[in-house]
Formats: structure tokens, C-alpha cells, sequence
């Protein structure tokens, strides 16, 4: 069965107290948005549409650059979710299998839980996903007979009978196209919120005789962010399932509760990762590397048997090769590193290559950016990097090529050739004992 997804996303979440749209404030580094187009991606769906409105630029863009087929619909004014379904209408103009409808702020609903919604449409028109709420505060309540749900009542209409209900929506429903756009058609707005409720099309197809009924899923899976104190909550929760997955699949972690992951973080097995190492979004570690403390990781790529840290930085696009050393309070970005390279000691190598076996030395500096344009330094293989070189980009540095200790390399460094540029050196014989025995007679006199 071919499924189709709808995601709103035009609320406003006032209860952020944000200038940033509910959808786009980031779990485990990307915008709650992303991880419901995740999710919902897991089903391998037709098309997915975003039902934007707040911010919706913003929110487009980044849908889009999360999946650049998604088709992105504006809802001017949020007259309800009914009416936020109905605005994709035209965007799935011509689909005809199952719909599922996810919510842009309600990140961790899982592709089974999905799956066994798709399962139980075979048999049912409409199928909702239900939470038993260890608060069900003011969530929609789902009314059963059995099996059947006969109608979803919105705590702001519910009576007191009807709020003792404890079986919650979680706001995620699946329906056939055709039947979902007659239900929606048929939904009004005459309610306590004056508001179009989706949740009302259950009540009406169940007056049409179609049948309706409610999957569960731990009331974890439904958590919904509305305040940033549910963003807190979500983003631990997050953090604390990584850990436990990360810890099965083979890694170290020395103190687990210290360590955050991104939402696509790839870590291989017996890597070992120790306290206070943080993920940015998009980086991949190899078996058997080793994240020494307080390192932060983002865009990038460790190859197996490569260190890095303590305390450094790997910014997006850089490539770490098998064996290679990076160690403290090294920054490298967007720079290939080949088999076995060091970077020990206090660098920044940005927009470079370094060749294979190459010892870049301690407080070496690829100088990559005029204040315009950007420029790449090669180093070739077996090179030495000599301490507190400075790099002057563009520039290159052959195989086996040296680079003396304080150097500025503003041409290139033919293979094999040493390259010296720096002042020479003069020593002035029992200069700096008269030196100071004139200062010291300058303070007696009261300089
Ligand atoms: C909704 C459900 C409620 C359920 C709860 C779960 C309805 C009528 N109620 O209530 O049964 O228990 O979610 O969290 O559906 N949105 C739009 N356009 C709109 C209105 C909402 O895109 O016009 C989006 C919001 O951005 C949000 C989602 O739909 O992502 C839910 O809207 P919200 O106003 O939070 O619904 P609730 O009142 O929480
Ligand atoms: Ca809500």
C-alpha cells in the first residue's frame, strides 16, 4: 500500500516564548521537524507534504533541506488541524492510498509504531494513535467501545465523565486518501475552541457506519514539545537512549551521561569515546578510534585507529584517515587528513590537505582566509611541519619537504626541499645584564 505523509507544522508554539517557529527549534541537533520527517521517511512514503504557517520561509527551508522532494503548503491563518489537513489537499492531488498525519513538534513517534497504524487501516477506515497519559491533562480523549473508537472529544468540550478517560490522542492518524478528504470535508467548527479538530472526522465516520480504532504506544513515544522545558526533557531523553544503543553496539563510553549525540551520529564498535565529548550533526567514527575527552565533532569523519583530543575540534569537512593523530587544542575543518598524519599540539588546519605520514608541528597555523576568499594549502606525504609555521594559503608544501620552526611559507616548498623564513638570528654578548641594570637605576630614581 502506497502511504502518503502529512506534517504539521504552522503552529506558532507561543509557549516557547521564542522569535523562532515551535518546528525548528533543534532536538539532538536538528529541528524538531526533522525528526517527525524521519520517522514518517521510515514508511518510504509517496510524498510527504509540511503544512507550514508560522514562519513558514523558515520552516520550507528547512524541510526542504532535509529532503529536497517534500512539498511544502502554506496555512495563512491556523483555524485548526482539520483545516491545516486540508490544506494539503491540492498537494496530493491524484495520490490515492494511505495518509498519516504526524505532528512537526512531536519527535520521537517510531517507523513501527507507524507501521502497525498502516497494519490495522487494512481493516479499519480511520486509525489513531492512542497513549495511556500518566497525565492526560489536556489532551484529546479517545471514547471506546471495544475494539472501536467511536469519537475523539477535545478536553475543552469534554464533560467530567469524559475527562476521567486516561487513553489520550496522540494527534498521529492514518486514512485512506479518499475517505480522509470526505471526513475533512465534513468537519465543522461549532466547538469550545471554534477551531477545525481532525479529531472530529472519527465521530463522523463512525455516524457514516465506517469503522475507526486506536493503536498504542508508550506515552514516550508521543511526547509532544510545548515549552522549552519539554524540549529540556525531550533532548535527555533523546540523550539517554543514544547512550544505552551506543553502549550495545560495542562503544566505550567512560561516563556515558556526559557525552551527547546528534541525531546522525555513527559511531563503530570498540570505538571508545571519553567523559565530555559532544556530537554535531553528520559525523561518522570508525571502529577502534579513540575520542579523548572534551572534543566536539561536527560534519566529519574518523577513520579507524585515528585519536582525537583531548580537547579538540573537528569541524564539517574534516576527513580523518585511518591511524591519524589530532590531539589538543587542534581545530581542522574542512581538511582531508591521509593515512597516519599528526596534528599534536594547539593548530588550525582549515581548507588543507596533508599528506600521508606527515608531522604537522606544534602551533602550526594554515593561514586559509584574506578576509575575502578562502585559499587551500597542500602538504604533501612525509612532510615536516616545523612548530609555529604559518602557512599562507594559497600555498604548497611538496613530499618530504621541511618547513623550519617559525616559519611564514607564503611560496611553495618544492619535494624534498627545506624551506627557512624567518629573521636570523643576533646574540649581543652581556646585552641583557646592562639592559636590565639600567631599568633597575631608572626605578631607584623614581621613574
Ligand atoms: C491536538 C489534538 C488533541 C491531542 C493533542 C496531542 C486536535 C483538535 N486536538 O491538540 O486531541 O491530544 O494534539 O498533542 O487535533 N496545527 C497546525 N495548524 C492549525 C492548528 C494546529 O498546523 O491550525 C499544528 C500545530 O502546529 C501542532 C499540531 O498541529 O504541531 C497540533 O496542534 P495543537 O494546537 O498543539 O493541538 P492541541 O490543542 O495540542
Ligand atoms: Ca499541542
Amino acid at each position: 500500500m502506497s502511504v502518503a505523509l502529512i506534517i504539521l507544522a504552522a503552529g506558532q508554539g507561543t509557549r516557547m516564548n521564542s522569535d523562532t517557529p515551535k518546528v525548528l527549534h533543534r532536538l539532538a541537533g536538528a529541528p524538531l521537524l526533522v525528526h517527525a520527517m524521519k520517522a514518517g521517511a521510515a514508511l518510504a512514503p509517496d510524498r510527504t507534504v509540511v503544512v507550514a504557517g508560522t514562519g513558514a520561509e523558515a520552516v520550507g527551508a528547512a524541510a526542504r533541506d532535509w529532503d529536497p522532494e517534500v512539498q511544502v503548503v502554506v496555512q495563512a491563518e491556523q483555524l485548526g488541524t482539520a483545516h491545516a489537513v486540508a490544506q494539503a489537499r491540492a498537494a496530493l492531488e491524484g495520490f490515492s492510498g494511505d495518509i498519516i498525519m504526524l505532528y512537526g513538534d512531536t519527535p520521537f513517534v517510531t517507523p513501527e509504531t507507524l507501521e502497525r497504524m498502516q497494519a490495522a487501516r487494512a481493516h479499519h477506515a480511520v486509525v489513531v494513535l492512542g497513549f495511556e497519559a500518566a497525565d492526560p491533562a489536556r489532551y484529546g480523549r479517545l471514547v471506546m467501545a471495544g475494539e472501536v473508537l467511536e469519537r475523539i472529544v477535545e478536553f475543552k468540550d469534554a464533560d467530567a465523565a469524559t475527562r476521567a478517560i486516561t487513553l489520550c490522542n496522540s494527534g498521529v492518524v492514518c486514512a485512506d486518501a479518499a475517505t480522509l478528504w470526505s471526513l475533512i470535508d465534513a468537519v465543522g467548527n461549532d466547538n469550545a475552541a471554534g477551531e477545525y479538530y481532525l479529531t472530529d472526522i472519527v465521530g463522523i465516520a463512525r455516524a457514516q457506519g465506517l469503522s475507526a480504532t486506536a493503536v498504542t504506544c508508550p506515552e514516550a513515544e508521543t511526547l509532544g514539545v510545548n515549552t522549552r522545558a519539554d524540549l529540556a526533557a525531550a533532548e535527555a531523553a533523546f540523550q539517554a537512549r543514544a547512550r544505552a544503543q551506543a553502549l550495545e553496539d560495542g562503544v566505550t563510553l567512560t561516563a556515558p551521561e556526559t557525552v551527547f549525540f546528534a541525531h546522525d551520529t555513527v559511531i563503530g564498535r570498540d570505538a571508545v569515546i571519553e567523559p565530555n565529548v559532544i556530537f554535531g550533526p553528520g559525523v561518522t567514527v570508525e571502529s577502534g578510534a579513540i575520542l579523548r575527552a572534551f572534543s566536539h565533532l561536527e560534519g566529519c569523519h574518523v577513520s579507524a585507529g585515528a585519536t582525537v583530543g583531548p580537547f579538540a575540534r573537528l569541524r564539517p569537512g574534516a576527513e580523518l584517515a585511518e591511524n591519524v593523530h589530532v590531539g589538543n587544542f587542534v581545530e581542522i575543518k574542512n581538511a582531508q587528513l591521509a593515512e597516519g598524519a599528526k596534528v599534536n599540539h594547539l593548530s588550525y588546519i582549515g581548507d588543507a590537505d596533508v599528506g600521508a605520514r606527515t608531522n604537522v608541528g606544534a602551533g602550526t597555523i594554515t593561514c586559509n582566509y584574506d578576509g575575502v576568499f578562502k585559499h587551500r594549502t597542500t602538504i604533501g606525504a612525509d612532510a615536516f611541519i616545523g612548530s609555529d609555521t604559518m602557512l599562507v594559503a594559497p600555498v604548497t608544501v611538496g613530499d618530504r619537504a621541511m618547513t623550519a620552526t617559525g616559519a611564514v611559507i607564503t611560496e611553495d616548498v618544492p619535494a624534498g626541499a627545506m624551506a627557512i623564513a624567518r629573521a636570523r638570528q643576533v646574540t649581543k654578548p652581556g646585552l641583557a645584564e646592562k639592559f636590565m641594570k639600567r631599568l633597575k637605576a631608572l626605578k631607584a630614581k623614581g621613574h
